[in-house]
């Protein structure tokens, strides 16, 4: 920011001096310490043998976290420069005192680990805290999740996935957050403020990791590692943007992604990994690669050998080298053939040096845990809770069956595989996690209906999968003698994931029959979904009056669950990813072009009601699926509550302005129902013509906001030329003049707009 731009702002220019000044000390400060780092960088350099620098670019994997004979040597060799799973914090510190005590130079390593939601308090997976359209509560947790790691000893994460995932047969859609570029940018850099803090060097503080870059969330046909054919301008529109501001928020670290990018796999991707992340967006952190990407390049068929993978590796500026050995067995050769120069090795040993000083490694490597606030404590769990509830996605609510009424409830079935399971609930990546802190759904819902409540439970299904049907007469007879059901389905933790996509995402086994079959009893049927993923739950919404969507919610699952089943808190998630009616829709995501001839409702006919000899042209050629229609089972953003919210009095100002002059958007949300609720409220914009064509819509902003019944309040966002910039034609970013539209509301499919202009000049 500029001084006038400061200045410009300031209503008390005392304090903003103060400010002022203050700020320019702090960046004084920060180049400081950038210069002290850097000497101290080159200094260490000029001491390093080809073997030590090689060492450095060494990622090696703790084989179940035991430190072998052939680790210890090669950490006093100084051949190692990072471990990765070693969580144990006598290993952990036995490993750093070989490399700081036992190795030539002393060079602490880089500990890494998955902490991807949460470390011993599992908290939902990235898609279920996507749901909860809380930065705030994101970064808290991520916080939370820094100093239960730190406490091991780990001071690198591999996380936040930002990867924008449109695909829910991909297993990874899981740890994502979700199909959208800003959603995922802004949960993105919040993540990376929670593990990262403000500054690197303080005790608690990990150095995040923005993986995985890029594309990999496009894989093709959603089948993990597929091929990713995506045009440039795409990439940088759509994949590349929370990338770009996980940079802009200081991330440390970057992972190549497995994927093969438009014929060239990430891990050896110039374009990528130079052209963009180092000369365009100034990337001064490290590069690793993904587990063995480097050596996968020769069965890509893009490299010829390990050494040419290698080559092409480092060429690129991949720094580090997870798990594979091909950097340590042929760096040297490849710098003695003078394949490589030494300035390119340097430069990847300077990126890998410059985040173990802004750890202030060389200062503390020993982890004391004593040290840190206790892991998986009761504020820990509280957090969860929080976190949770707010991801709880109410899909459904017929006949307002929910929230079930405490007062008069007297007896409840409930049913299920995922009722009552510590391990499932906590879903995938949770090396750290501990099935045994997990509050399982039933024991919540017995503790909260208090003793005058009934609650009979019936599994019904060994697992979610169970084909066989020979339980449900019991759950039947449960639901019959029951005030109403809560089903809990889904997915075991299993079916999502790395390497676990899915072509068919129904819910699996028996469990559709299950829904219909207690439906039969006559009861209320409530179905609490515990998924990795969107899966198509049409076929079930017949049967049931009330579905809660619940992703892996973690170890706080159960108190989170009750929370909205009994009306404690209204739901208030909403989801960050379309949900498709049929598997066959995938792609299908709200931002998508309009085409030449969308779709009108009076042009479609289902494929069961066309006549029979209509002519070629006689559905006026709309771009639908004659089976699935145009639309999704529920659209992006979307997510009912306990109580209605109202939007009205849209405006844009100024309606007209010139290309760099901020418009604000603004309407008011009211609480027009019965109980007090939090609300998402959301902003989108079209631009509407292009020198590239642009999606139908694009959130631009959202803020959650507590309402009382009847209280309304203003809710504003600022639109910067930044906010509005795309890549167009010519492959420029920039901000086009023309018309837009804007409009708030609760999900994607908003109907409350205002228009804009923007000018040339
Ligand atoms: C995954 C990464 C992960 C790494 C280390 C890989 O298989 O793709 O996301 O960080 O393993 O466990």
């Amino acid at each position: 920011m500029t001084v006038t731009a400061v200045f410009s702002r300031c209503t008390w220019p005392l304090l903003c001096a103060i400010a002022l000044v203050a700020g320019a000390s702090t960046t004084a400060r920060a180049e400081a310490g950038r210069a002290a780092i850097d000497e101290r960088i080159e200094r260490l350099l000029s001491q390093m043998t080809v073997a030590e620098k090689i060492g450095q670019l060494a990622q090696v994997n703790a084989d179940e976290g035991k430190i072998s004979g052939k680790l210890r040597a090669a950490i006093k060799a100084g051949e190692v420069g990072s471990v990765l799973n070693a969580v144990d914090v006598a290993t952990v510190n036995e490993l750093q005192r070989l490399a700081v005590k036992e190795s030539r130079l002393g060079i602490p390593l880089l500990m890494g680990r998955d902490v991807i939601h949460g470390f011993k308090t599992v908290l939902p997976i990235p898609l279920g805290q996507a749901a909860a359209w809380n930065p705030d509560l994101v970064q808290e947790g991520a916080r939370m999740a820094a100093l239960e790691a730190a406490a091991s000893g780990v001071n690198w994460t591999f996380a936040p996935m930002i990867d924008v995932a449109r695909d829910p047969r991909w297993g990874r859609i899981a740890e994502s957050f979700g199909e959208d570029p800003y959603l995922a940018s802004v949960l993105g850099v919040a993540s990376i403020r929670g593990f990262q803090g403000d500054d690197l060097s303080r005790p608690g503080a990990i150095a995040a990791c923005a993986k995985h870059f890029v594309g990999y969330g496009a894989s093709e046909g959603g089948r993990d590692y597929g091929f990713v054919g995506i045009p440039d301008v795409e990439l940088r529109n759509v994949h590349m943007p929370p990338f770009k501001a996980a940079v802009d928020a200081g991330v440390a670290t970057f992972m190549a992604a497995f994927s093969d990018v438009n014929g060239v796999p990430a891990s050896g991707n110039r374009f990528l990994m130079r052209t963009v992340l180092r000369d365009e967006w100034h990337f001064p952190g490290l590069v690793v690669s993904d587990w063995e990407s480097i050596i996968d390049m020769t069965v890509h068929g893009f490299a010829a050998s390990k050494k040419d993978a290698a080559f092409e590796a480092l060429s690129a500026g991949i720094d580090m080298e997870m798990a594979s050995t091909a950097y340590r067995d042929y760096l040297a050769k490849l710098l003695a053939e003078k394949r490589i120069d030494q300035d390119t090795l340097d430069t990847a040993v300077r990126n890998v040096l410059r985040v173990k000083f802004r750890l202030g490694l060389f200062e503390r490597t020993v982890t004391d845990p004593s040290a840190y606030p206790a892991v998986a404590s009761a504020a820990n769990f509280a957090l969860a809770r929080r976190l949770t509830t707010q991801s709880l996605v109410l899909l459904q609510n017929r006949n307002e069956v929910l929230p079930l009424a405490r007062a008069s409830l007297r007896s409840l079935a409930v049913i299920g595989p995922m009722a009552d399971d510590d391990y499932e609930q906590l879903g995938t990546w949770i090396f750290d996690g501990d099935p045994a802190l997990s509050r399982t759904p039933l024991h919540a819902i017995r503790e909260m209906a208090g003793p005058h409540v009934a609650v009979r439970h019936v599994r019904a299904m060994e697992t979610t999968r169970t084909r066989t049907t020979a339980a449900f007469a019991d759950a039947v007879a449960a639901a019959s003698s029951a005030d109403a059901a809560v089903l809990f389905l889904g997915e075991e933790s299993i079916l999502s994931g790395e390497a676990h996509s899915r072509a068919n995402i129904d819910l699996p086994g028996n469990q559709m029959d299950l829904v219909r079959a207690v439906k039969s009893a006559g009861k209320p049927v409530i179905v609490v979904i515990l998924a990795g993923r969107p899966l198509t739950i049409e076929p079930i919404l017949a049967a049931a009056d009330a579905v809660v969507y619940a992703w892996h919610p973690g170890v706080m699952a159960g108190p989170a669950i009750a929370d909205i089943l009994f009306g404690v808190e209204s739901p208030s998630g909403k989801l960050p990813v379309t949900f498709p009616r049929m598997v066959g829709q995938v792609p299908i995501y709200y931002a998508h072009r309009n085409t030449g001839k969308p779709p009108i409702p009076s042009a479609f006919v289902h494929i069961d009601d066309i006549k029979v000899r209509t002519p070629q042209t006689g559905m006026k050629n709309k771009s639908q699926y004659l089976d699935a229609g145009y639309e999704p089972l529920y659209p992006f953003g979307y997510g009912l509550s306990y109580t209605r919210f109202a939007y009205s009095d849209i405006e844009v100002v100024p309606a007209r302005a010139r290309v760099g002059v901020p418009v604000t958007v603004r309407a008011v949300v009211k609480n027009v129902g019965k109980v007090e609720a939090d609300e998402v409220a959301q902003l989108y914009v079209q631009d509407v013509v292009g020198s590239i064509t642009r999606p139908v819509r694009e959130l631009k902003g959202f803020q959650r906001v507590h309402l009382k019944p009847g209280e309304s309040r203003e809710v504003s966002f600022q639109l910067s030329a930044d906010d509005l910039a795309f890549y167009g034609r010519d492959m420029q970013r920039a901000t086009e003049p023309g018309a837009f539209h804007a409009w708030i509301g609760g999900s994607s499919t908003a109907e409350l707009r205002a228009d804009f202009e923007l000018t040339a000049n």
